[in-house]
């Protein structure tokens, strides 16, 4: 059996929590030696100082949250926490009679809910594994791992929100669960993404080198600003307009949810990204910049063939070219928020009420009266 006794414990025993982390990175215990050789005592010793926290590579202990240096991660894991809900306090009887109808639904209306959720069902849990066994390792501020460690449960529950859909649905879950495997347009978005979770996932990966920290910086931005920030958002626009025509408002009032946790998740990624850029000015190069250029220029074609291959006919009053112009402004909107000259000049927003629904305050609803007698941790016995 695995356990942490088994793999770390020689290491454990001998040294005191901060010194494992050290010895599990090998560029982090060489920093660590030398900083303890200039100070003259152990590391370990020392009371931990805001001023020395560092987004990567930080020789402070990362298990000590206090004293803060990045308040707005702390902040942004309050909020998240605020947020909470689950998926099964929303009601989807709606959503089935209008599935079983055999006039509910348009046969391509039928086909983007099936597609759009061959997306989903496995874009979070692959969102989940990057957080946890990729990202989490290489930030050494412990406010910024609180807030992943919020972020990897919220891609839990939007993984527990597409299954319960899926089985609301009584959709056919082999066929949707694989989608990523036999759909072309949903595969080549992941074949896309899967290098960068890779290169943060690889157990030999360490940062510390500027190529290494190139490589870690490059995978935050393909994360937060391609998957989390236009990836997924052909999808929100498809659902929440079904909603907005009175159509799978169960699916609709999920995905907002949804939306908001993911335009949190965008957030965190652009304020983290920033900082390390901040923190570590040598990584932006113009170089470095034009690389992010093309692979946004890259991430907009292949969103825009997915939305050609959810909606091959014009659906719900969107079509394609709609999408076309949508994803040039957001992917010029990510550009901006890290410091990147925006690609497309002029694109517009064809869909002004999406702010609205990433503003969405938990005690609304725009669709119909959510079930609010759920059991949260109801489920317990004493008897
Ligand atoms: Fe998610
Ligand atoms: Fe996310």
């Amino acid at each position: 059996m695995l356990s942490f006794e088994e793999d770390f414990g020689a290491v454990a025993a001998q040294q005191p929590a901060r010194a494992v982390a050290a010895a599990l990175d090998p560029a982090q215990a060489t920093a660590a030696v030398s900083a303890r050789a200039v100070a003259g005592e152990p590391a370990t010793a020392r009371r931990v100082s805001a001023d020395d926290k560092r987004i990567i590579n930080g020789q402070t202990d990362v298990n000590q949250l206090v004293p803060f240096k990045y308040e707005w991660a702390w902040k942004k894991y309050l909020d998240a926490c605020a947020n909470h809900w689950m998926p099964q306090e929303i009601q989807m009887s709606r959503d089935i009679a209008l599935w079983k109808d055999p006039n509910g639904l348009t046969d391509d209306e039928r086909r983007l809910v099936k597609r759009n959720l061959g997306f989903f069902v496995t874009a979070d849990s692959l969102a989940a594994n990057n957080i946890v066994l990729g990202t989490y390792r290489h930030i050494t501020a412990p406010e910024c791992r609180q807030y992943l460690l919020r972020q990897a449960f919220e891609e839990a529950i939007h993984t527990h929100a597409y299954q319960y859909i899926v089985e609301s649905l009584g959709l056919d879950e082999s066929e949707v669960f694989n989608a990523y495997h036999e759909v072309a347009s949903i595969r080549a978005k992941d074949e896309f993404l899967i290098p960068f979770i890779d290169t943060l996932t690889n157990p030999e990966f360490r940062t510390g080198t500027p190529e290494a920290d190139q490589k870690l910086l490059k995978s935050l931005i393909v994360f937060a600003c391609i998957m989390e920030g236009l990836f997924f958002y052909v999808g929100f626009v498809q659902i929440l307009a079904l909603g907005r025509q009175n159509k799978m408002t169960g699916a609709a009032e999920q995905y907002q949810y949804i939306l908001r946790d993911e335009s949190m998740h965008c957030n965190f990624g652009i304020d983290l990204i920033n900082t390390v850029k901040a923190e570590n000015p040598h990584l932006w190069t113009p170089a470095f910049r034009e690389e992010i250029r093309q692979l946004m220029n890259t991430a907009v074609e292949l969103e825009y063939r997915y939305a050609e291959d959810t909606m091959p006919r014009g659906v719900l009053g969107l079509n394609a070219p709609m999408f076309k112009e949508y994803l040039r402004y957001i992917s010029n909107r990510r550009c901006q928020q890290i410091g990147i000259e925006p690609l497309f000049a002029g694109a517009n927003n064809p869909f002004p009420w999406m702010s609205e629904m990433i503003d969405l305050k938990k005690e609304r609803n725009f669709f119909e009266a959510r079930v609010i007698e759920y059991q949260t941790g109801g489920a317990l016995s004493w008897e």
